[in-house]
């Protein structure tokens, strides 16, 4: 199992303050399990690992089979919880290589994310890099009426009907949307794309593990059967009672220190793979829990090359911060330094050491440092980068931001805050 660790974090919250949370994360555990605390309408997420639609979930691995086999590409168009689930877990199974590779007789399958953003000059740049390859799309919306995914999609189904016919088209369109309502919908009837559900009870910081994220997952070619085996064992892990759950004492001690002014978190790793962990992360818990003037500042950080930027800061600058650190235990790959004979660059006292240890001796060093400047460091230890981990870490998140967003005392299941940029905007476009 993933494990949370705050023992350096113990200067800043004594054992004995924890202890006294405890009735009130029991408190807040209750109301989740009971499903009678505010958006309680909202918790399809909570058991679905266990109980997840088998019939679709099959579906799901056939459609990827049938994009793989079909095309070259998949554009996946969605926003906010409708994107940064998938990213994350792509990004974290199969990072993207920092350069492309080319040459080599194998064929490539890429996917490629669109509709989050409005910038016309990313759009331009992924139907050039198209260019005459064959693609498919998958299109997700649960409201189905988002306007940068909608945007999106005019464009790339102009594109692929142009390219296949309207009947061919078809063939390579993938709606993932409501059940029975909102345009996508609508569209996706009309005109018989094979969809599949966001489910009613499921909002979108929460719905990675439904078809939402599962499609691009899958047909990235990651193992969703590993991913949802360790999101399910999670579920069981995390409904422990208070004293051996880490899920709930990463929420008892984020909030304990938020008490004592700790106003921000930055998720921290150092592994370029957990970059968009944190951005999916960010949303979840931003939404969840900024909200009635209250609410941690979700922010991240990507070590050690932000410690040549934002390190002085975090050492340093006001002190509002804490840290909690992605630490993945076995890297996937690793080499040896070895030595020179001149030693001009200085290194040979580093010979035989592997990257990874030097690595993660940069990481405890930093957090020795961080801890004595007076930034509490908390980590997150994953064994390793697979989907079966990433099941935990999504499930560890979405249940701890939960517990969470109730010992704060407020709807972690609303967003109420996204909609006004939204109203502006129409007006200004003279939306009727
Ligand atoms: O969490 C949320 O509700 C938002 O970030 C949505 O996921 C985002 O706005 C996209 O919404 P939709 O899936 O309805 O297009």
């Amino acid at each position: 199992m993933i494990q949370f660790d705050h023992t350096t974090a113990r200067t800043f919250i004594a054992d004995h303050e924890l202890e006294a949370m405890e009735p009130q994360v029991a408190a807040a555990a209750k109301l989740l399990d009971s499903r009678s605390g505010p958006g309680s309408d909202f918790l399809g997420w909570l058991d679905l690992p266990l109980k997840y639609d088998r019939a679709e979930f099959k579906r799901i691995k056939a459609a990827a089979k049938k994009i793989r086999r079909q095309s070259e590409v998949l554009v996946v168009i969605g926003i906010g919880g409708s994107y940064l689930g998938a990213k994350a877990a792509v990004e974290f199974c199969k990072p993207t290589p920092p350069l492309p590779i080319r040459g080599g007789r194998k064929k490539h399958f890429d996917l490629v994310f669109a509709g989050n953003s409005l910038s016309a000059s990313y759009h331009s740049q992924v139907l050039e890099a198209i260019g005459d390859r064959d693609f498919s799309v998958n299109v997700i919306s649960k409201s189905g009426t988002t306007t940068e995914p909608a945007v999106a999609f005019r464009l790339f189904r102009q594109k692929l009907e142009e390219k296949y016919g309207k009947t061919g088209a078809r063939e390579r369109i993938y709606a993932t949307t409501d059940k029975s309502r909102g345009a996508l919908k609508t569209l996706a009837t009309q005109e018989g794309y094979e969809s599949f559900v966001v489910p009613d009870d499921v909002g979108g910081r929460y719905s990675v593990l439904t078809a939402v994220g599962l499609l691009p997952i899958a047909a990235a070619g990651i193992d969703i059967d590993a991913l949802m085996r360790g999101a399910a064992d999670a579920v069981k892990q995390y409904k422990k009672p208070v004293k051996e759950n880490d899920c709930y004492r990463y929420a008892a001690v984020r909030n304990a220190l938020h008490r004592k002014g700790k106003d921000m978190e930055l998720l921290v790793n150092y592994e370029p793979r957990c970059h968009y962990i944190a951005e999916w992360w960010k949303q979840l818990f931003g939404e969840s829990e900024g909200k009635d003037g209250k609410g941690i500042f979700p922010a991240s950080v990507d070590f050690t090359t932000d410690l040549h930027s934002m390190g002085q800061y975090i050492q340093d600058g006001r002190r509002m911060l804490f840290e909690t650190v992605l630490e993945i235990e076995k890297p996937e790959s690793d080499f040896n330094l070895f030595k020179t004979g001149d030693d001009l660059d200085g290194l040979n006292y580093l010979a035989g050491k592997s990257l990874d240890y030097i690595n993660k001796k940069a990481a405890e060093g930093t957090r020795m440092a961080h801890t004595d400047g007076g930034v509490p460091n908390l980590v997150v230890r994953i064994p390793e980068a697979t989907p079966y981990y990433l099941g935990q870490l999504f499930f560890f998140f979405e249940k701890a931001c939960a517990i969470s967003g109730y010992l704060s005392g407020v709807n972690p299941f609303d967003q109420p805050g996204v909609e006004a940029y939204k109203k502006n905007m129409f007006a200004l476009l003279g939306k009727k």
